[in-house]
Formats: structure tokens, C-alpha cells, sequence
């Protein structure tokens, strides 16, 4: 483990705001749940670095071509998508 940080305050909020991708139909992707990757809004490994971190990549398969709205805020209450929730922070 690089690092040691609390769990208290996770999961980070991103931005506060979503992400607008294009999805594929059949193509997996691993969605960013604690806020840290730096690749927003995917997952890019960094939690596995963080000791105590329970939060991992939440993994979906895109069933057609698409143009997404993703969270970035991780408080979505629909994961990965947005449902406005960014705007009670
Ligand atoms: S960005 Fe998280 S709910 Fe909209």
C-alpha cells in the first residue's frame, strides 16, 4: 500500500457535476466510485493504492451505442448515472 489516509469523508466528490461520454454497445466499463482517479469518471486503479479504502470501480456493460451522463459527484443514487444529485451538495 502507498497510502494510508481515513475512510471518513468517502466517497469524494469529483465535481459537481457530471460527465458526458459515449458509450459502446458490448464494451464494459469500470465507473469511479471513491472519487479519486484521475481519469473521471472511469476508474483508474488509485483505490487499490489507498489501505482501508472500501470503495471499489463499479463495472456496467453499455447494451447500446450511446451518449451518457455520468456521475461524478459519486452520490448518485442510480450509479453510474447522474440523477441530479450533485445539486444537493
Ligand atoms: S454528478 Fe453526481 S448526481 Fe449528478
Amino acid at each position: 500500500m502507498e497510502e494510508m489516509i481515513p475512510n471518513e469523508g468517502f466517497p469524494k466528490a469529483a465535481a459537481n457535476q457530471p460527465c458526458c461520454v459515449n458509450l459502446e454497445a458490448g464494451k464494459t466499463y469500470a465507473w469511479c466510485t471513491c472519487g479519486l482517479s484521475e481519469k473521471q469518471p472511469f476508474c483508474d486503479g488509485r483505490h487499490k493504492k489507498i489501505e482501508g479504502m472500501p470503495f471499489k470501480s463499479l463495472r456496467f456493460e453499455s447494451t447500446e451505442n450511446k451518449e451518457a451522463w455520468l456521475c461524478q459527484c459519486k452520490m448518485t443514487k442510480n450509479p453510474p448515472y447522474c440523477d441530479g444529485s450533485h445539486n444537493q451538495l
